[in-house]
């Protein structure tokens, strides 16, 4: 019997003993950086001539892994050994898939540290925020694990005299998973995990800017000495390999996460049937997002800047849940505005490899002329009144951006971003915040500040999006605790972290039997 679930607590990163103990992780990693890292296939590791660096965002010219790269061929050999893997893996028992996991989380939980580490240089992420990213990984191998071993008891079916009833959550099949690169070891190691916990083999795409993490994941898998073929490993060009592998008519389902654009895309071309396939492919799609923050005229206006500061500037705001919009009440509109840039002035911009830095870069060039671009277009659509402007040129650093008297329509509160920047706007009323932060095709995260109980019970109500919170920042979702999924152009609402997660994985066969 193992204890219940409970999260992965966090490391105090005030304690300088912590930062010490991190800093010594930082240099073990760095010890090995340059390497290069295969394809696996079927437990063979494949280097191809093909190679992309992966590179640090702080430092730009600091290579941390030189990832083989496939092509359709390799893919097409990495969906039949998924295949043929598959037929043996469906018979193993959930209880000793479970297992897998476990070992898994406990392994990792060892080495927090040098996974944390590597995602600050190949990530960019301050030691709170990778710490946060490992320890969610952790979490999610050992809640799917729980799951599992829950969908594998004995279901309760209404009882009939005459017959024995009996519903188990069999596997679909071969599945490709393509994770971000935001997320790079929890979305990634969860999407995964859920895919084999319940019974399915996987082609796993990593994101082509954080492959050295997810290779590090794969290494780990083989230590924990996970069947060959259940798990294989494909960098690779999203577009070239990506579309192979959505269009195979072997494939049963993809797990995605990623911006709407590709998300679409893979849900269009998995809606074509493909000659020689089977069966209707499912799609797991997680999307972007455009999350506001509400600040009523009744509300504790600090705690409306903290949670506006933290989850706009959170990981340079490279957050589906990131706020991109806060929509505040007139009357205490220029008081929280003066409030977000008084907190957002004093965050430490730098490599976070250094302790202090509360703010890294973006993730690469495509990203920071991206941000840029909509911190010019934001000129035109409001007023600059914090940032806007590149920082040290070694990486991909964007200074915090904060752009007021934004229209609810204007393109920067409609368009993801990605990056640092918040458009603040004003609402004459609660309705009308409700009106605009409903206003947009997404549905992911939301958050209201108020100290007006009719006004947060309206908002349970009315603010559609999937995980709403209230009287609190609107990221930093945990496992079990805040199953985390969007509506409308956020995705298929899948709700990672929850109990209804592994559902998506399976198929439920009933068999009745008369004697
Ligand atoms: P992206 O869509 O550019 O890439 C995601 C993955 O898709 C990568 O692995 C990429 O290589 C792959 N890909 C690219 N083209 C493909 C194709 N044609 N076929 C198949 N795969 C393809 O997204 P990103 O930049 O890695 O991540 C940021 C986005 O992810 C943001 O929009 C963010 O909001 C979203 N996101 C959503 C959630 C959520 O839970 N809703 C969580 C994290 C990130
Ligand atoms: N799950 C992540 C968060 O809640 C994206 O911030």
């Amino acid at each position: 019997m193992r204890a219940p679930f409970r999260n992965e607590p966090f490391m105090d990163f005030n304690n300088e003993w912590n930062n010490k103990l991190y800093d010594a992780a930082l240099s073990g990693v760095e010890a090995e950086l340059g390497q290069s890292y295969p394809l696996v296939i079927g437990g063979t590791k494949i280097h191809t001539e093909r190679t992309v660096n992966s590179v640090n965002p702080s430092r730009k010219r600091q290579v941390i892994g030189v990832v083989s790269q496939a092509d359709t061929e390799l893919a097409e050999q990495a969906i039949q050994t998924a295949a043929r893997a598959f037929e043996s893996w469906k018979h193993t028992e959930p209880g000793e898939r479970a297992r897998y996991l476990f070992k898994a989380a406990a392994i990792m939980r060892r080495r927090k540290l040098e996974f944390s580490a590597l995602m600050t240089l190949e990530a960019g992420k301050t030691r709170a925020e990778a710490d946060a990213d490992t320890a969610e990984a952790i979490d999610f191998m050992e809640f799917y694990a729980r799951e599992m071993q829950r969908l594998s008891e004995p279901q309760p079916l209404t009882v009939h005299e005459e017959e024995e009833n009996h519903l188990d959550y069999i596997p679909l099949g071969v599945g490709i998973v393509i994770p971000p690169w935001n997320f790079p070891l929890a979305i990634m190691a969860g999407m995964t995990t859920a895919a084999i916990v319940s019974g399915n083999t996987v082609v796993l795409k990593p994101a082509s800017t954080t492959p050295v993490i997810a290779a590090k994941f794969v290494e780990l898998l083989e230590e924990v000495s996970l069947p060959p073929g259940v798990v294989n490993f494909l960098p690779g060009p999203g577009q070239e390999v990506g579309d192979y592998l959505v269009d195979h008519p072997l494939t049963r389902f993809i797990s995605f996460t990623g911006s709407r654009d590709v998300g679409l895309r893979i849900q269009e071309r998995a809606a074509k049937t493909q000659p020689g396939q089977r069966w209707i492919k499912r799609v797991i799609a997680e999307m972007g997002g455009k999350d506001a923050i509400i600040v009523d005229n009744e509300a504790d206006l600090d705690l409306a800047a903290d949670a506006i500061t933290a989850s706009a500037f959170g990981f340079s705001g490279q957050k589906c849940s990131a706020c991109s919009r806060a929509i505040v009440h007139k009357d205490v509109y220029d008081t929280v505005l003066q409030k977000v840039i008084e907190r957002s002035k004093k965050l430490v911009i730098g490599s976070p490899s250094h302790a202090e830095a509360q703010v890294g870069p973006v993730i690469d060039d495509k990203a920071y002329r991206k941000i840029l671009d909509y911190i010019e277009i934001g000129n035109s659509e409001g007023r600059l009144v914090l940032g806007g402007f590149p920082g040290d040129p070694e990486g991909y650093f964007i200074q915090p951006t904060i752009f007021a008297d934004v229209d609810s329509t204007a393109r920067i509160s409609q368009e993801e971003i990605f990056g640092p920047v918040v458009a603040f706007t004003k609402a004459a009323s609660f309705d009308e915040a409700i009106q605009f932060a409903n206003n947009t095709d997404y549905g992911l995260t939301g958050a209201v500040i108020s100290n007006n109980r009719a006004h947060l019970e309206q908002a349970r109500r009315d603010f559609h999006v999937g995980n709403l919170y209230l009287n609190r920042k609107c990221t930093g979702a945990l496992v079990g605790t805040h199953p985390f999924g969007g509506f409308n152009m956020s995705g298929t609402d899948s709700k990672a972290g929850g109990r209804d997660y592994l559902l998506l994985f399976t198929q439920p066969k009933v068999v009745s039997e008369r004697f």
